[in-house]
């Protein structure tokens, strides 16, 4: 695993959009895996800016969302279909049916699970997978005790969750007790992980999926298995991180 302290979030966003960008002009029929949330607004505020004006090209990459809440329609300004197309897709040349999140209205939420996994397999996978970590340290949503083979399906956010996630809603009653998640196992198979930390509030959760034991009980600290992971956090997220003698 590297880890890449930065002083502050420009650096982060600076230096994660660089690690995403290099990837697409590496190979522009990327598979990219992105994730929601405050974490990663400046990351795609700079690979809008490396689209307008270094040409960075988004007309060949397919795109994953980790998840999706169930139950709120795509225009809700909340929901994460509204958060990418404000961050990332009305700004840059992807092309629409290249788009994936996960859908928290369909029909049959299991098929709809079944199908976003398979498609994820039916385009060879995903090559780069962005992450942020919440303070209970789930990625995507997948809450303490989630059960590392997990693969796509419908969750139910924590309490700590739903009570972060209301700084977004008018109320906490207004924010959805389901959503469609990637799995652990999902998130896993990607061939390699950005995982993105900012803030003081993260400190305890980055300390114990990087150095604390492997277990269901912290979701990140799976992620100390995977064999291509760069972290990039910040100082106050990395507070906690043991020093250098
Ligand atoms: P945040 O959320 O980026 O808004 O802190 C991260 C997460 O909950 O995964």
């Amino acid at each position: 695993m590297k880890i890449i302290i930065c002083e502050d979030e420009r650096e982060l966003d600076i230096k994660a959009a660089e690690e995403f960008a290099n990837h697409i002009r590496r190979k522009p029929d990327s598979v990219l895996g992105l994730a929601t949330g405050s974490t990663p607004i400046g990351m795609y505020k700079q690979l809008v800016d490396m689209h307008k004006n270094e040409g960075l090209d988004f007309s060949r990459v397919i795109t994953f969302n980790l998840d999706e809440y169930v139950g709120i329609p795509h225009d809700h300004p909340c929901s994460y279909h509204a958060y990418m197309d404000e961050n990332l897709f009305n700004h840059v040349n992807i092309s629409r049916e290249n788009i994936n999140i996960p859908n928290g209205l369909a029909e049959s939420l299991e098929e709809e699970c079944t199908n976003y996994e398979e498609k994820i397999k039916s385009v060879g996978g995903i090559d780069i997978q962005v992450l942020g970590i919440g303070r209970n340290a789930h990625i995507g949503f997948n809450e303490p005790g989630t059960p590392f083979h997990s693969i796509t399906s419908v969750v139910e956010l924590t309490p700590s969750t739903r009570e972060a996630n209301s700084r977004f809603f008018d109320s906490i009653d207004e924010v959805p007790t389901h959503a469609i998640s990637m799995g652990i196992k999902t998130i896993m198979q990607a061939k390699k992980i950005i995982l993105l930390a900012k803030g003081a509030d993260k400190a305890d959760a980055m300390y114990k999926a990087l150095y604390g034991p492997i277990t269901p009980d912290v979701p990140a600290s799976v992620l100390q298995l995977h064999p291509n992971v760069t972290v990039f956090v910040d100082k106050e997220a990395a507070a906690k991180f043991p020093t250098k003698e």
